[in-house]
Order: structure tokens, then sequence, then C-alpha cells
């Protein structure tokens, strides 16, 4: 059994550690730790609390992969409802699609009985109104601080950054029979562009796994990871018998292929192969992630491997 997650995913991995040590699937697992961090309103990158678009809304995308199967389910742009990662794995269990969007996503979360609510806290607000006031000119905003509709597209040129974008939650698990299954959920870039999805809810940019092989989930900047098809790429080369770390730089490096200004690749992965190995790397010197194996009497914190080109 093997549990691996972004940081902050850790106050979902002993849910999830709990599920897999009483024989439950990964699947199950994934999504119970995705959960807790969608829950989590101190996380400004997912779910609840999260910080919003250019309009001050809560745009959601998740994503869930059943590596046994290859069956996968995800939201993008979706409004008014926490639990993402929930409503992403009904897609793949109740649907004959993939993929559902803005007011699809939504209406769906409503059949399925979700509490409709207001996802943007005063704290993410607070942040929201502080950072168009600190980067947008005053021509830009109306009276209550909004960005009127004529300036959204520059605004969002000026808004874009790369500190509040990056945030996301990955967690990847093998049970105990040997299934692996990803879950990936962000509420995006903060001060996006309305309906800009990002690599969370794109099978093979942002998640992907294939329980033969193993499974990578990306945080960071999705358009690259979206351009790079990042996740399914890691999966791939594990197929074609190239090791995890390897396997993982080479995806990387592809990225920097795509943006030749270093500084501005932004990215963070987490993956696992099929045997049990496991890494995590991150364009940026000071991420870490989380983990737990069989054995360990609980999860531990650990650097990732930097990778600068
Ligand atoms: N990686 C999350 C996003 O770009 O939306």
């Amino acid at each position: 059994m093997l549990l691996i997650a972004s940081a902050n995913g850790d106050v979902g991995m002993d849910a999830a550690w709990e599920i897999l040590a009483a024989g439950g699937s990964a699947l199950d697992a994934v999504e119970a730790a995705t959960r807790l961090v969608e829950d989590n309103p101190a996380d400004h990158t997912v779910g609840y609390g999260g910080y919003p678009n250019l309009l001050g809304e809560v745009e959601l995308d998740a994503s869930i992969m059943d590596g046994d199967t290859r069956r996968a389910g995800a939201v993008a742009a979706l409004r008014g409802y926490r639990a993402a990662i929930t409503v992403a794995r009904k897609v793949m269990e109740e649907l004959p699609h993939v993929l559902l969007a803005g007011e699809g996503a939504a209406r769906f979360a409503a059949e399925l009985g979700l509490q409709r609510e207001n996802l943007l806290t005063p704290e993410a607000e607070a942040v929201y109104r502080d950072g168009l006031a600190g980067r947008l000119p005053k021509m830009f905003r109306d009276s209550r601080g909004s960005v009127v509709d004529a300036m959204l597209r520059r605004a969002a040129a000026i808004t874009a950054d790369p500190e509040r974008a990056a945030g996301t939650v990955n967690v990847i698990a093998q049970d105990a029979a040997g299934r692996i299954a990803s879950a990936v959920s962000t509420s995006g870039w903060a001060w996006k562009y309305p309906g800009r999805v990002g690599d969370s809810p794109i099978i093979g940019a942002g998640n992907y796994a294939d329980s033969r092989y193993g499974a990578a989930a990306c945080t960071g900047w999705g358009e690259l990871a979206l351009r790079g098809a990042t996740a399914r790429t890691v999966v791939l080369l594990l197929s074609r018998g190239v090791a995890l770390e390897d396997a993982c730089r080479v995806a990387f490096s592809d990225l920097f292929d795509l943006e030749t200004n270093s500084a501005r690749v932004i990215m963070s992965m987490v993956a696992l192969d099929a045997n049990g190995g496991f890494c995590a790397l991150s364009t940026a010197p000071d991420r870490e992630y989380v983990y737990r194996r069989a054995g360990m009497r609980a999860y531990e914190r650990a650097p990732r491997l930097v990778v600068t080109g």
C-alpha cells in the first residue's frame, strides 16, 4: 500500500490511510483525502475558500482516475459546490462522459443532491479585493472594486500572479490489491479569466493513472501541463520501461522546451510506479510532499527533488 500527496493533502492522509488499511479501494482513499482538502477553508487553492476568478467567483476543476479500468471523471469551472472531486467521480460512475463543465457540472451536482453554497469566504474575498487594488489601475475597477467587463481581457494579463496561480491538491494511492487511483482538485489560477480551465480536470495533462504502470499528478502552471500532456507522458514512459524518476525528469524537461523563460516554469508533480516506487519533483526549491507506505506508523513530509531545467 502506498499513499502520496502534495503537502496540502496532509489533512486527508489519515482518513485515506484508514480506508486503505481496512482493505478499501485506492479510489475511495483518494476521494476521501481530497474531500478533506476541499473542505479546508485555510487552503485557498482548493474547494471551499479557494481564490476566485477575476469576477470574484470561485470556479473549481477536479478529476479522478481509476487506474484499473482507466475510467475517469472530471468537472471544470464548477461553481457553487465544494465537493468537486465527488462530482467528478459521479461523472465517471453515472454518466457516459468523462468531463462536465460550467453550468452542466453544477446542474449535475444539484441532481446528486449536493448542497449549493457560496464558496467565496470573507478571507479569500479580502485577498481578492486587495490583490486587484494592488495590481489593477483604478480605471479597471468599478465603485465596489470589481473588474469592469470591458477590461477583463487586459486584467487577466496584469493580475496573473504565479505565486497564487500554483496551488492544487494531488493524491495518488495504491491499495492492497495493487489498484492505483489518482485525484486532483483545484480552484485554479487565482484571478483567472472566467471560464479558464487548467490541467487538473484534463486527463493526461494534470492527472493520469494506470494500475499496470503507475500514476502522476501535477500542481503548478496548468497551461504548461496542458500543452505537455505531462501526467500521461510520465505513465507512458513507465509503460516503456523507463524508471520513475527518469520518466518524471523527461516530462519536466519537455516543459522547459515549451517555455524558454525558465523562471516561468512553475510545476510540481507527485508520482508512483506499480512496484511501490514513488517520487515528487518541483521547479521550486522549497516544496514538500507527504507520503505513507505499509509499515510506517504515520505519514511523513519530505522535500521534493528540485528540477531547474
Ligand atoms: N494546476 C492548476 C491550474 O493551473 O489550474
